[in-house]
């Protein structure tokens, strides 16, 4: 097994999206920009959702274009629909992201489609992707728990994930959307989407709201996954998932990760530094552990 973990950084996008406060253009090209100095392989950069339903990210072309890509570094982009993508390309981007969820509820709140509505909406999208050269990523939210549903039953979790890869995503990402998993579940979880498509096209996107995160990633690691979210300062929500919190910090998955003997790549001094500076935009303290403790030694 591999002891090389890929962080794919998520602040920029689900970091920024919950927030209430406008960050400007010129912030938001700038935490790309110090992100692209630390190592990481993979940043969500943005967007390509409604500016109705997302305002903040409504600036995601001028972002995109104002960024400086790095070589090596992968720069994905959210997309809900055809519409999304066509907006991405025009920008630029090698790299999208579609997003359902293993809960109807949720995903008709967050994107006003069930999950099999949604599902169709991508299969033109993986279409056109692979005739441009543009790389796919999946989304599988509501993994441990939904907001309105509560118990997400396992097999939907699969099945979902299972098509999202039948459909040509290169990697499907679960996300525990609201932060409610717990160690155990959230391996059980893991192995059996792992039954049905391979662990090396698996990552883990754990919120915190409970706490359980960093443990979270320790027994999914353990379980064999190599691929990590987390956003920088632990900023981020889902402005449709009611009772959403922060994604794991950055900083404390890498922490976490070295910790375990695993390399990330990352430099977590520059990490954490970016997460303070993040966080004194938004004028509160930072949501890593971790960052706090550097900052106090
Ligand atoms: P809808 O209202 O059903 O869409 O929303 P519509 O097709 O009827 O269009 C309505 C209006 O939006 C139209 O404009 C469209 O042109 C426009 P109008 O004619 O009224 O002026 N529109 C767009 N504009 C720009 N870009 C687009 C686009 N699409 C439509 N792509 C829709 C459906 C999917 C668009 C909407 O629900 C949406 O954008 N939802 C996104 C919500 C979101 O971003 N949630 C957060 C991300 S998911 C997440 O955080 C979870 C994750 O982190 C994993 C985890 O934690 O579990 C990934
Ligand atoms: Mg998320």
């Amino acid at each position: 097994m591999s002891d090389f973990v890929r962080i794919v950084e998520v602040g920029p996008r689900d970091g920024l999206q919950n927030e209430k406060q406008p960050v400007s253009t010129a912030d938001k090209i700038a935490l790309i920009d110090r992100l692209s100095a630390t190592g990481l392989r993979s940043i969500e950069a943005t967007s390509f959702v409604s500016p109705r339903w997302v305002p903040q990210l409504a600036d995601a072309a001028d972002v995109y274009a104002g960024i400086h890509r790095r070589p090596g570094v992968a720069y994905p982009v959210l997309v809900p629909n055809e519409q999304g993508y066509a907006r991405a390309l025009a920008a630029g981007v090698q790299e999208v992201a579609v997003f359902t969820a293993a809960s109807e509820t949720f995903n008709r709140t967050n994107t006003n489609a069930g999950i099999d509505e949604s599902l169709a909406r991508f299969e033109p999208i993986l279409r056109r992707a692979a005739d441009d050269g543009v790389r796919v990523r999946g989304y599988v939210s509501t993994v441990l728990g939904c907001p309105y549903q509560g118990e997400v039953p396992v097999s939907e979790v699969v099945r979902v994930a299972r098509a999202l890869h039948g459909m040509g995503c290169y990697e499907i990402s679960l996300g525990d959307t609201i932060g409610v998993g717990t160690p155990r579940k959230a391996r059980a979880m893991l192995e059996a989407v792992a039954a049905d498509v391979p662990m090396q096209a698996l990552a883990v996107h754990f919120h915190d709201t409970y706490g359980q995160a960093v443990a979270n990633i320790a027994s999914c690691v353990e379980a064999g996954v190599r691929v990590v979210d987390s956003a920088v300062s632990g900023a981020g929500g889902c402005p449709y998932a009611k009772g959403a919190s922060g994604n794991v910090a950055s900083e404390d998955a890498v922490y976490l990760l070295h910790g375990m003997g695993l390399q990330t790549g990352v430099e977590l001094e520059l990490l954490a530094e970016i997460g303070r500076w993040l966080s004194a935009l938004f004028g509160r303290p930072t949501g890593s552990r971790v960052g706090k403790a550097m900052a106090a030694t």
